[in-house]
This record gives C-alpha cells, structure tokens and sequence, in this order.
C-alpha cells in the first residue's frame, strides 16, 4: 500500500511510546550497528542516535515517500529500499529493531527466526507490533467490509489475525536465542478532536482498504460506513477526548553467543 507520512504522524506522539518502551528494554550498551526495520519516516532515529551515539544506524523500508521523508530529516542516518521479506544485512548487525512493521508482513514462523539469524552472535532481535486487530478498531474495518458493496473487491485482501498469541513466538523463539523476553502492553491512548480513532487507523490499517476503492462516492461511502460504526464505539467522554486503548506485543532476543 501507499503510505502518507502526513496522516501517519498525526499521532506520533501515540506511536511513538510503544517504540521508546522497546527501545529502554534493549541491554546493549554501545553497539557498532544498528538496523531500524520498517523504519517509515525514520522518526525513530533520532532517538536511536541519542541512545547510542557513534552507532552507524541504518535504516530499512519499502516505501518511497516514507523513506523520502526520512532522508531529509535524518541526513546523519543511511536509508534502504528494500522488502523487510527478502531483505539481509551484509554482515551481521548488533542490533536489529523494528517497530510496528512485522504486521504488515505473512510467515512469521520463517520470517522471525530468520531474522534473528541477521544478528551478530550476542546481539538482539527487538520486535513491537500491534495485536489490536480484535478491537472495535480494526474490527469494524472487517464489519464494514462484509456488509457493504465492496465486499468482493476488499475481502480477499482482509488478514483477521496477522500477529499471533505471545506464546506462538515463545515456541518459535525459545529453542533459538541465548535470552528471551515476551511482554504486552494496553495502552490507554486519549485522543483529541472528531472521530480520533477513524484518523487513526487512516494513517495505518484503514489506508490499505481506502486505497483499493475508487476515489469519490465509493471511498467516500465505505469511509462515512466506519466512521459510524467506529464512533459509536468509541463514544467521547464528558471533556470531549476519547480514550482509545491500544494492545502492543514486543519481543526481545538475544541470539547465543
Ligand atoms: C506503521 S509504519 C511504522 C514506521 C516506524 N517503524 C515507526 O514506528 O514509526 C510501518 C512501516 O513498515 C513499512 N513496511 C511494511 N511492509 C513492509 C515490507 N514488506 N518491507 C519493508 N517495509 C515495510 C511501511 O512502508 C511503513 O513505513
């Protein structure tokens, strides 16, 4: 799908803490490569940067207009177009990160163990990625879908559950890495303005179904369809914000010595 960096940051602020809570649990003091997976508009790096100095911090992403953006804003930082699927390092790296990317990805099975092979015997894998997709959130994306015209054109391209329960990547991890650390956390994001949490998801998971349905009455139509359904879900409170919780998975490993 399209990214656009602008709708996507309008809640950095929100997107940003999950990144910076994976970032305080990685045990790496000063280490010479570090690589941001899926760095989007590389608004990770500067506080990659300031954690570790002379680390040389590259970063990795499909998306043209992501990276576009990230080249302007973090000159001090390199920048890769390349799939996260098919993309490896030359050398192993000390530090391999990435948040809020794998999601968007099938083949966890083969794809995180391989990635763990990336990384220099000691170093780290550290993984976030949401595990929403059972809320009213993304949930009313799926009801939208089935019950409106677009139904055949969008449905082949619904994934119910792309990031599995905590202990799938337990099982996947265990038997590979010298440490491993499995957590969740809920957080309560408290948004401001009309129909937060349709925003939301336009910058991410919503985009990639907008994209797919003819600009004017048909995209407007699904978009006005959800916008509904995800309001009622999320009524505002008495101040007028609207408290919006978000589950997120993160993943530490440390591959053996
Ligand atoms: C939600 S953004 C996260 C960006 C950044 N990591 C952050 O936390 O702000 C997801 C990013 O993953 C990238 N992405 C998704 N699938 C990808 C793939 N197969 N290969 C490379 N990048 C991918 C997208 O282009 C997008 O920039």
């Amino acid at each position: 799908m399209s990214w656009d960096p602008t709708q996507y940051l309008k809640f950095a602020g929100e997107r940003l803490r999950p990144a910076i809570d994976l970032l305080g649990r990685v045990p790496l003091t000063n280490p010479e490569t570090v690589v941001d997976l899926g760095c989007g508009a590389g608004n990770l790096s500067p506080l990659i940067l300031q954690r570790w100095p002379r680390a040389k911090l590259t970063g990795v992403d499909s998306s043209p207009a992501m990276l576009a953006k990230a080249r302007t804003d973090y000159p001090q930082a390199s920048f890769v177009e390349a799939d996260i699927a098919t993309w490896r390092p030359a050398q192993p790296v000390d530090l391999l990160y990435t948040n809020a990317a794998l999601h968007w990805l099938d083949g966890h099975e083969t794809l995180i163990p391989g990635l763990l092979e990336c990384v220099k015997p000691g170093g780290w894998l550290a993984i976030q990625m949401p595990r929403n997709f059972g809320a009213p959130s993304h949930t009313c994306i799926t009801d939208t879908i089935e019950q409106g015209p677009w139904r055949a054109k969008l449905e082949p391209h619904l994934r119910r559950a792309p990031v599995a329960e905590p202990g799938v990547y337990w099982r996947m991890l265990q038997g590979r890495a010298a440490s491993l650390e499995i957590w969740e956390t809920e957080y309560l994001q408290v948004l401001s303005g009309d129909h937060p949490v349709a925003e939301y998801t336009k910058g991410t998971w919503l985009k990639q179904f907008l994209d797919r349905l003819e600009a004017g009455p048909e995209r407007d139509a699904f978009e006005a369809d959800y916008r509904r359904r995800v309001g009622a879900a999320y009524p505002k409170e008495a101040d007028g914000r609207t408290l919006f919780p978000f589950r997120r998975l993160f993943i530490l490993a440390q591959k053996p010595a």
